[in-house]
């Protein structure tokens, strides 16, 4: 959200269309993330045949089902769709042929013994065994492990960040005002879920409340450190003197699932939850990395802890700000973050195995003129060595992205020692490059990008398609060819294509898939391959590949840019139709859609809700919708939904 730079509700929010005080081609058929034989599904089916981690998987197997919280469907069944149009509705629309279902809400049980919720009645404990506030990146392992079962599975849910605003009857929006159980609801609220879920008979969805594999991680479970920063004298606190152990996760925005099954999920903008003063930090070097990353607080934590109090814990800010790489079907295992993959503000992470199984992992930073990354392992994927797969990330290469004005770019490797990565610019290894990524990208003149959001690879072609969400700020003396638009309001897509096939490779060339915004209206200056018979979207945020390789973009921002609601669009990204997308889902007033996830079967398409009702004055007793009860005395709450078509067909068909 964050269509009002001075309401509360904007500095609250994490993203969205003027989020923070920041200042901040051709078609190569040998070209495959994962080769034609290889898809996910198997590489997926090759670990998990292996049996070695599940051991959940048949405790349960008796399982107590939950009925879908709430069924809506439309009247007629189709194939295909028909485009639907923007709208301001507090309703979500899908086309005619298909229903959805809620499946989880904001406070649902996620272990049996899980109170019911009353929101006017939270407490901590009670929270950090409920689902979690702002559903973000949805992931879904198919289960039992080692299928590709479309049929049951576990969804990994990011829980982003919270709205006080919205989850608190008796908060008057001041930080004096917030208690320190108010502070630790939201601690508890913050991380991720995982759930287990089921289709039903009829094709819909509900989450299984007694699955030995739920589990909730927040903003207080213990992590690791790994990789080249860990136990680097900066990531040591008077809690940790080993600059291993952290505690918690924050601001988990997108991820990715890896071929090995597990979740790299990014932890975004972490920098609003650190109070205290910056300016008072006597260590220049760590007051101006503060500042490069705009640490400032927006949620008062540092009121009732001092862990978020950079006058008192000047390092932990540096603690946050990874990659996290989380196993959901070991329910006991310890989240990792993973170093190597530098610290900036993650918005996704997204793994392909190059050709010669090297590991290759692309996330971009977003903020405004901040940069994109790739991630290459120097171990290779083994898909009958599961335990050292998940330790594949822990040594490589990080690169970030130079475009060049002729469609050539270039990665550029962040490699202590490598000039200008010296001693001389006060460096002094190579976890000072990694703990301090943004500015050894700077230092390396990396193209400073209108907000990198999701990157996906194409599962056939191999293309890269990375998502610019928007950037308000950019200049007309400051535009390039992959940033072109000054004011960009509407945000755009770059298509990526590594040379000579490989992930690995250190040059690339790329191509504008999309300028967003409206292409009949010549202000906007947008393009969508030269169409002009196409909806049209603004703020492209998340993305996710269908199976016929079609690209789905979830917006986040078009409440302050076009005046109507987040809405979810189907792109074509090759042939003849390349460019043109199909509006498929409009969503709520205030809120943006998150988390765009297929079952194998491309038969249920996932969704989460995030922050609806959110906005300008927006408050627990007033808020902008009050999806999905629609009741009186019920906030809003941010849920998963799950949609698919009456007569069982695949998605978007
Ligand atoms: Fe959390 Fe960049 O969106
Ligand atoms: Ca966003
Ligand atoms: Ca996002
Ligand atoms: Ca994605």
């Amino acid at each position: 959200m964050g269509n009002d730079p001075d309401g509360r509700a904007q500095h609250l929010s994490h993203t969205g269309h003027e989020d923070h005080r920041v200042d901040q081609a051709c078609e190569d058929a040998s070209l495959s993330a994962v080769s034609q034989d290889e898809t996910f599904a198997a590489v997926l089916q090759a670990f998990m045949s292996r049996r070695t981690l599940l051991k959940g998987a048949m405790t349960s197997l008796v399982l107590a089902y939950a009925s879908p919280l709430t069924r809506f469907s439309t009247a007629a069944e189709s194939k295909g769709f028909v485009p639907l149009t923007h709208s301001t509705e507090d309703k979500l629309l899908i086309p005619d042929g298909y229903q959805y279902d809620v499946i989880i809400r904001w406070g649902d049980p996620v272990f049996p013994d899980t109170p019911a919720f009353n929101p006017r009645a939270q407490q901590p404990a009670i929270q950090a065994r409920q689902f979690g506030y702002n559903a973000d990146f949805i992931g879904f392992l198919p289960l039992p492990a080692g299928s590709t079962n479309s049929e049951r599975g576990l969804l990994v849910v990011n829980h982003e960040y919270t709205n006080p605003e919205l989850m608190f009857a008796d908060w008057d929006g001041k930080d004096e005002s917030k208690t320190r159980m108010m502070v630790d609801i939201e601690l508890a609220a913050h991380g991720l879920a995982v759930i287990e879920v089921q289709r039903d008979a009829k094709g819909g969805w509900s989450y299984v409340q007694n699955s030995s594999f739920n589990r909730r991680l927040t903003a207080e479970t213990p992590m690791v450190l790994s990789g080249p920063a860990a136990g680097s004298p900066r990531l040591k606190t008077s809690s940790d003197s080993t600059g291993t152990r952290v505690q918690g996760t924050l601001n988990n925005c997108s991820a990715g699932v890896t071929p090995w099954g597990t979740v790299l999920t990014a932890e975004e903008n972490f920098q609003q939850y650190f109070g205290g003063s910056v300016e008072a930090i006597t260590d220049q070097t760590v007051q101006s990395l503060h500042k490069r990353y705009g640490v400032q607080d927006e949620y008062g934590w540092a009121r009732h802890y001092d862990r978020f109090d950079v006058t008192k814990e000047p390092y932990e800010p540096f603690r946050f700000g990874w990659v996290v790489e989380i196993d959901p079907y070991d329910p006991s295992s310890m989240p990792a973050k993973r170093t190597a993959l530098g610290r900036f503000r993650h918005e996704a992470a997204t793994t392909v195995i190059n050709k010669d199984g090297r590991a290759v992992v692309y996330t971009g930073d977003d903020g405004r003129f901040e940069y994109l990354y790739k991630f290459v392992s120097t171990g290779r994927y083994d898909s009958g060595n599961r335990p050292a797969n998940i330790g594949l990330l822990d040594a490589g290469t990080l690169y970030v992205a130079k475009f060049r004005d002729d469609g050539t770019g270039e990665w550029m490797p962040l490699v202590f020692g490598q000039s200008p990565l010296t001693p001389a610019n006060g460096f002094e290894s190579q976890a000072d490059v990694l703990i301090a990524t943004r500015r050894a990208a700077d230092l390396l003149k990396a193209t400073k990008m209108d907000r990198p959001e999701d990157v996906e690879a194409h599962p056939k072609t191999g293309k890269v398609y990375a998502v610019m969400t928007n950037n308000t700020r950019r200049t007309p003396d400051q535009v390039d060819k992959a940033n072109p638009r000054p004011d960009n309001k509407h945000g755009h897509i770059i298509e990526l294509v590594e040379d000579g096939g490989e992930h690995s490779a250190t040059t690339f060339r790329w191509d504008l898939l999309i300028a967003c915004g409206d292409p009949n209206n010549p202000s906007d200056n947008a393009s969508y391959q030269g169409h002009k018979d196409t909806s049209w979207m603004s703020c492209p945020d998340n993305i996710a590949f269908d199976d016929a390789g079609r690209l789905w973009v979830a917006t986040d921002g078009q409440p302050a840019t076009i005046k109507h609601n987040d809405a979810v669009y189907v792109v074509e990204v090759e042939g003849p139709q390349r460019g043109v997308a199909k509006m498929f889902m409009s969503g709520l007033p205030g809120g943006e859609i998150c988390g765009p996830a297929f079952t194998p079967d491309n038969r249920t398409f996932f969704l989460a809700i995030q922050h609806p009702g959110e906005g300008k004055g927006a408050t627990f007793t007033n808020p902008l919708s009050r999806f999905p009860d629609y009741q009186r005395d019920m906030p809003p709450r941010p849920s998963v939904v799950a949609i698919y078509r009456a007569d069982g067909g695949k998605v978007g068909s």
